[in-house]
């Protein structure tokens, strides 16, 4: 797929078909990930691959049957790793290059993705995980064919608040040149 063709075609996929994710898709779409630059090359994130049904019933608010995945990537970061410059923690924007990497690879590869923030307790998470103390989580992705037609999953207010909508701001209202709020028109 070209590259802009993958930017294009990424969204969030929240309804998934059983099928298995092919080892080899996988291995690539982790590499895509490792590739990535980061603060210092720190590489301060690590991730976990969850295909145990027991185990992604305990991770994802809502349950295997959520999203139905089948298959999750959970995203750490240890923020000792990287560094912090006027208040910005560089280990989030560390792991969200990452995350990205992966994600767009995954929509090369013809997978979904679907970035989760807030659909997981992270203390939860890290004990069915053994995720060690100084780590965070950061985000978790289903990873999966998409199940297409059949409409995504909306449990609860938040998700629904989170979710809301795909449309994007225009250019000109968040490109300028020569200072903020300045056209970027010639
Ligand atoms: C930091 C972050 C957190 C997100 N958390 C959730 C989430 O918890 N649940 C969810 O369904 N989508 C979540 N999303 C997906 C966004 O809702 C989605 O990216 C946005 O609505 C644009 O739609 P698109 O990804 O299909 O282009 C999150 C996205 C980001 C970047």
């Amino acid at each position: 797929m070209e590259f802009y063709e993958v930017i294009r075609d990424r969204k969030s996929v929240r309804r998934y078909l059983p099928d298995k994710v092919p080892e080899e898709a996988l291995l690539r779409v982790l590499e895509a990930a490792r590739l990535a630059p980061s603060w210092c090359n720190k590489q301060c994130w690590s991730y976990i691959v969850v295909d145990d049904p027991g185990l992604i019933s305990s991770i994802v608010a809502g349950g295997a049957k959520a999203f139905n995945a089948p298959m999750y990537i959970v995203l750490c970061a240890d923020p000792s790793l990287s560094g912090s410059i006027g208040g910005k923690e560089y280990y989030l924007v560390d792991a969200a290059i990452s995350m990205e990497h992966l994600v767009l690879a995954a929509t090369a590869e013809g997978l979904g993705t679907c970035w989760l923030g807030a659909m997981f307790n992270e203390e939860s998470v890290k004990k069915a995980l053994s995720i060690p103390d100084g780590l965070r989580v950061v985000a978790i992705t289903p990873l999966g064919y998409e199940a297409k037609g059949i409409g995504g999953f909306i449990g609860n207010n938040i998700v629904r608040a989170i979710s809301s909508g795909r449309s994007r701001k225009p250019l000109n209202s968040m490109a300028y040149r020569n200072g903020h709020g300045r056209p970027l028109n010639k």
